[in-house]
């Protein structure tokens, strides 16, 4: 289905950001392999976080939803809180048939490594997009700590099949910062005998190390070569180390703030239109996934950040924006890349509004993404007017007037959520493919959401 949007004369009203997504993955499978009864408050419901919820079922675990439904788009009414009685560490079931990753490269390249330690057969799988996404990258280290796994083309994509037990501790030098890789090689550290030791080049999101040590588990982490640019970590070499715990990890109660990543969309939305005024409230600004802001303010661009507090272990915050703001280009080197590794698609929408040329580099990750992104915004942005030079590594973009354009998602949430944003600094109407399909994945009532601020 194609979605119309208006070029808008601004954005107003309060946002509350839909519960963040990593953090919702990770709730559900830790909570899977505690002692007890967790409870996870505000789980984000859509189609990534389902695919990882029902995953964890077929494994065993109990998950029961409690209190006020929700109604989604795309999925009915749906529970928000959640009560999941883990199984232990050793306690999950082989799955009676493959496990249904759907679009989610989190709950495959997360499971792969919980897998790794789990003594049964699993097979991993998804759609046409997840199944055409690298997997070497977390297969080749969890063989090497001792599972035995097979997967299509050589073992590099999915399906994957897994014979997990019998780890051994590693010592692993990731070649990229990669919070899936390294959360995966975490998990299995759970079940290794001996020292599990990952180093990433740079700090990518924290939030397995979080939560996990409030489970109990021993985890020693080393950042290296901090530089603070905007307040955040850029470029920070990163050590962990973890060890199987002699105990089973405790149970936890989790309330899941809102996803900075899907706040993102509104933060541009609002610099690039004229008289925006809009709040977006409760969202995670971890540092390990804010480096948009630091990008943005390095714009000019100002965001003031309200009632920061502290919620299961994360910092929150309500964030006001106003537009237009008359945006600079910027530079974007690699040592940015892992603090806004989902933001870049809308950061090139910033910068196609922006006085001058910027150029983001080192960011060749994007193009194994849900659709290789780098393409995906040069061929978008070049239709609505922009000019664009593709790099194998990233994109430089020279700021101008957009034209209303039909643009190609490519089925990927984050493409087609910058594109209506960008529609609306266009002249004309912008026409998104796929795109009320392509936001179920983590957002499924942006499009609602963006009518009720745009009428605002
Ligand atoms: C995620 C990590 C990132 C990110 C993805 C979610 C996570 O992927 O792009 O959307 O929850 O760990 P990489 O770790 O592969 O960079």
């Amino acid at each position: 289905m194609i979605k119309r949007i208006e070029g808008k004369a601004g954005l107003k009203g309060t946002v509350i950001s839909p519960p963040d997504k990593s953090i919702s993955h990770r709730a559900l499978i830790f909570s899977s392999i505690a002692q007890g009864q967790s409870r996870i408050e505000d789980l984000l419901l859509a189609a990534d976080t389902i695919s990882t919820l029902n995953a964890m079922k077929l494994l065993g675990a109990k998950i029961e939803g409690y209190g006020k439904k929700k109604r989604v788009p795309g999925f009915g009414a749906a529970y928000r809180n959640y009560l999941i009685t883990g199984k232990g560490l050793h306690g999950l079931s082989e799955p009676a048939t493959f496990i249904d990753c759907g679009n989610s490269g989190t709950t495959t390249r997360l499971l792969c490594g919980l897998l790794s330690g789990n003594p049964f057969f699993s097979v991993l799988s998804g759609d046409e997009s997840l199944n055409s996404r690298p997997m070497k990258r977390v297969i080749q280290p969890l063989v090497n700590m001792g599972a035995d796994i097979r997967a299509r083309a050589s073992d590099s994509y999915p399906p994957i099949a897994i014979r997990g037990g019998n780890l051994n501790g590693l010592k692993y030098d990731m070649p990229v910062a990669s919070a899936q890789v390294k959360s995966a090689l975490m998990l299995a550290g759970l079940y290794a005998d001996g020292e599990t030791v990952i180093k990433e080049p740079s700090l990518s999101r924290d939030h397995t190390e979080r939560m996990l040590s409030s489970m109990g588990a021993s985890i020693i982490e080393e950042v290296t070569g901090e530089v603070s640019a905007g307040g955040n970590p850029i470029g920070a070499a990163h050590v962990i180390r973890i060890q199987k715990p002699a105990n089973e990890l405790s149970p936890f109660e989790i309330k899941i703030p809102g996803d900075f990543s899907s706040a993102a969309f509104f933060i541009v939305g609002a610099l690039i239109t004229q008289n925006s005024r809009i709040t977006i409230k409760n969202v995670c600004l971890n540092p390990t996934r804010t480096g948009l802001l630091g990008a943005l303010q390095a714009m000019g661009a100002i965001i003031n950040i309200k009632n920061k507090k502290i919620i299961s272990g994360e910092l929150v915050g309500d964030l006001h924006v106003n537009g237009k703001q008359g945006l600079r280009a910027i530079d974007v080197n690699e040592s940015w890349i892992p603090l806004m590794i989902d933001e870049i698609p809308i950061l090139c929408v910033a910068a196609a509004c922006a006085q001058g040329r910027s150029e983001i580099r080192g960011a060749t990750e994007l193009r194994v993404k849900e659709s290789d992104r780098i393409k995906a915004m040069a061929k978008g942005l070049e239709s609505m007017g922009i000019e664009v030079e593709e790099f194998e590594d990233g994109l430089a973009i020279t700021g101008g007037t957009m034209k209303g354009a039909l643009i190609d998602s490519f089925g990927d949430h984050r493409i087609a959520m910058s594109f209506a944003i960008a529609g609306l600094s266009a002249s004309g109407i912008t026409e998104i493919e796929n795109g009320e399909e392509a936001v179920k994945i983590s957002y499924p009532d942006f499009f609602q959401t963006l009518k009720r601020l745009a009428n605002g």
